[in-house]
C-alpha cells in the first residue's frame, strides 16, 4: 500500500512537529485537535519553524509556502481521518483516552488505513485490541523536537503484522529519519533509559544536593549532554513526564520508577515546563 495522505491527531508539541516533518517530505497532512485554539497553536508553531529556516537561509520562501500549503488544520475528526492512509496519533498519554480515539477512528477510516501511535511508552497491543484491524496498529515513536531529531522507534505490538512494520519503515525513511525496531515494553528503549535519569535529576534537586542550574551544568559539561535533564523535562512537558513515569511504575512495579514527589507537586501547581511558561525554569521572559 502506498502512503499518500497523513492524518495527525493532536496539534501539541509532538503533533505539530510530526505534521511539519511529513509535509516537508511531500505528504498531504491534516492535523486535528479538539479546539480551534489548539489547532491554531500547532499551525503557528509550524509556520514559526519554517520562517526561522527561511530567515537562516536554509529554505526559500516558496518551499516554505508549499510545505504550509500541504497542511490543513481542523477540529473535525471525520474530515481529518476519512481519506487518510496513515493516522499518526499524538494525543495525551492516557490509555483510556487513546483507546476511545482508536475506536472512533476504526469506524471512520478506510479498512486498509494504518494507525501509528506516538505514545512514549504505553502498550500498542492494548490500543490495537479495541480496533477491528489489530494487525494494522503500530508504535511510531518520534523525539522532541521532531523536525530536528533523527530517530523514530518502531514498535510491533503482539498483533502488528510484518506488512505494517515494513510500510512504517518505508514511511520513516521517506521523511528522512532513521528507524529502529523495538520490542513492546514500557518506554521502549530510549525512554526506559532517559526518563529514569530525568526523574533522578528531580530527586537530586528535591534533596537539595545541587541547584537546577548546577544539575543541568553537571550533565552538559560533565557528561556532554546537549541540554541538562531538568531543561529537557521542561521541553518534554512535566505533565507528560509524570504520565510516562506513572506508566513505568504501574507496569514494571518497581520502586525505582516511582515519580519524584516534586514532579507531581509541580504538575499539580500547573508548572508544566515550556508549554505553560513555568517549570524548573521560567520561560516567560
Ligand atoms: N522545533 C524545531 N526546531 C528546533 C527546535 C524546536 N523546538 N529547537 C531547536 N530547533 C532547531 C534550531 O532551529 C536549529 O536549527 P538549525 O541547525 O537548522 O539552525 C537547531 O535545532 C539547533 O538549535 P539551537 O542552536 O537553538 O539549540 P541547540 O544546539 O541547543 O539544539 C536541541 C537544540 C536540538 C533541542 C538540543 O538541545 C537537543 O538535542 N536537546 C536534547 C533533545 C532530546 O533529548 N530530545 C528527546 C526528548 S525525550 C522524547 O522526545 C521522548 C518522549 O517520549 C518524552
Ligand atoms: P501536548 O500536551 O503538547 O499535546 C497533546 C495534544 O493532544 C493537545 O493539544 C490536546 O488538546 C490534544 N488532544 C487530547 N486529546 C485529544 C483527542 N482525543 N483528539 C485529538 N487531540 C487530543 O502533548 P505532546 O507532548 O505532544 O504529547 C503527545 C503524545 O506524544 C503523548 O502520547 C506523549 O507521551 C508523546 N510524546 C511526547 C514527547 C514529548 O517530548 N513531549 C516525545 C515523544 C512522544
Amino acid at each position: 500500500m502506498e502512503i499518500k495522505k497523513i492524518c495527525v491527531l493532536g496539534a501539541g508539541i509532538m503533533g505539530a512537529g510530526i505534521a511539519q516533518s511529513a509535509a516537508q517530505a511531500g505528504f498531504e497532512v491534516t492535523i486535528r485537535d479538539m479546539e480551534d485554539r489548539f489547532v491554531e497553536n500547532g499551525l503557528t508553531t509550524i509556520s514559526g519553524n519554517l520562517d526561522r529556516a527561511v530567515s537562516k537561509g536554509k529554505m526559500d520562501q516558496a518551499a516554505a509556502d508549499q510545505i504550509m500549503g500541504r497542511i490543513t488544520g481542523t477540529t473535525d475528526l471525520v474530515m481529518a481521518a476519512q481519506d487518510a492512509d496513515l493516522v499518526i496519533e499524538a494525543i495525551i498519554e492516557i490509555m483510556e483516552v487513546k483507546k476511545q480515539v482508536y475506536q472512533e477512528l476504526d469506524n471512520i477510516c478506510k479498512k486498509e488505513t494504518l494507525f501509528a501511535s506516538n505514545t512514549s511508552g504505553l502498550s500498542i497491543t492494548e490500543m490495537a485490541s479495541v480496533t477491528q484491524r489489530p494487525d494494522k496498529v503500530i508504535g511510531m515513536h518520534f523525539f522532541n523536537p521532531v523536525p530536528v531529531m533523527r530517530l523514530v522507534e518502531l514498535i510491533k505490538g503482539f498483533t502488528t503484522s510484518d506488512d505494517t512494520l515494513n510500510i512504517a519503515k518505508d514511511f520513516v525513511e521517506k521523511i528522512k529519519k532513521t528507524s529502529i525496531e523495538v520490542k513492546e515494553a514500557p518506554g521502549f528503549a530510549v525512554n526506559r533509559i532517559l526518563c529514569p535519569m530525568i526523574n533522578e535529576a528531580i530527586f537530586v534537586l528535591a534533596e537539595g544536593i545541587a541547584s537546577a542550574e548546577d544539575i543541568d551544568n553537571a550533565m552538559t559539561l560533565g557528561a556532554n549532554h546537549p541540554i541538562g535533564p531538568l531543561a529537557l523535562a521542561d521541553m518534554v512537558g512535566l505533565d507528560t513526564m509524570l504520565l510516562v513515569l506513572e506508566g513505568f511504575h504501574r507496569e514494571l512495579g518497581e520502586d525505582k520508577y516511582r515519580p519524584a514527589p516534586l514532579l507531581r507537586k509541580m504538575v499539580r501547581a500547573g508548572y508544566l515546563g515550556r508549554k505553560s511558561g513555568k517549570g524548573f525554569y521560567d520561560h516567560t521572559k
